[in-house]
């Protein structure tokens, strides 16, 4: 029988457990996916002292959980750091964004020794860009950084609507092929008024428990 994206989802949720240590601090990114670890943490009666959060709606939903949530700045490291990937490649780098909170889960994960990506078989790509990548940007630069894009043949469309928990736009960059993830994300990430790129390589996964129609793969990288 085959599984929905969102059972998918679910498995992989529940399967985060695992990382889990009781008595420790949690670190819990963004997402449909992490929705889903939430509510198994939340269910699972295993102790934790609490989470540090990458987003206002992750600690939502996990203060309505009764999880406890704490600052990043009171902790001084993380064991694990759990959260979705909009893409992940063979070696565990990551474009992450499609939730607008890229910035605050870089900064969360950099906190933490290990990063479990949680994500559905869809995610694995053999090279990063098709979906389209998420770039955090400070409002005034926005068109100069959607230029620099343009000279390197790729398209930068502005998230209408959309205003970070940082206060600052989200561009959405098309027709990347992002061969070498490590050099671009310390490339753009130094232009000016960049906040945060969306590729996930310095930060990349350690492990990505991948929901496939056989069940969850453990991939170690
Ligand atoms: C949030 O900004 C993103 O990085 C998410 O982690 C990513 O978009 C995966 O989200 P889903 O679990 O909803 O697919």
């Amino acid at each position: 029988m085959s599984l929905t994206q969102d059972e998918l989802k679910t498995l992989v949720g529940q399967a985060a457990l695992q990382y889990v240590t009781p008595g420790t601090i949690v670190g819990v990114g963004t997402g449909s996916t992490v929705d889903k670890f939430i509510d198994a943490l939340a269910a699972s009666g295993l102790a934790v002292a609490g989470a540090v959060s990458s987003s206002v709606r992750s600690t939502e939903r996990m203060k309505a959980l009764g999880i406890r949530v704490l600052e990043a700045g009171e902790v001084t490291s993380l064991p694990v750091y759990i959260d979705g990937a909009d893409e992940i490649d063979h070696a565990g780098h990551m474009v992450k964004g499609g939730g607008a909170a890229l910035t605050r889960e870089k900064i969360v994960a950099d906190l933490a020794e290990r990063f479990v990506c949680i994500a559905d078989e869809s995610k694995l790509v053999p090279v990063l860009g098709a979906f389209p990548l998420p770039v955090e940007v400070i409002p005034m630069a926005a068109a100069q950084i959607a230029r620099r894009f343009a000279a390197l043949g790729a398209q930068a469309t502005l998230r209408a609507g959309v205003v970070t928990d940082n206060g600052c736009q989200i561009l959405d960059v098309r027709g990347l092929q992002i061969t070498d993830p490590k050099a671009f994300e310390a490339d753009v990430n130094q232009w000016p008024g960049v906040v945060t790129v969306g590729v996930f390589a310095r930060n990349r996964a350690s492990v990505c428990l991948l929901g496939t129609a056989a069940g969850v793969k453990t991939l170690v990288f």
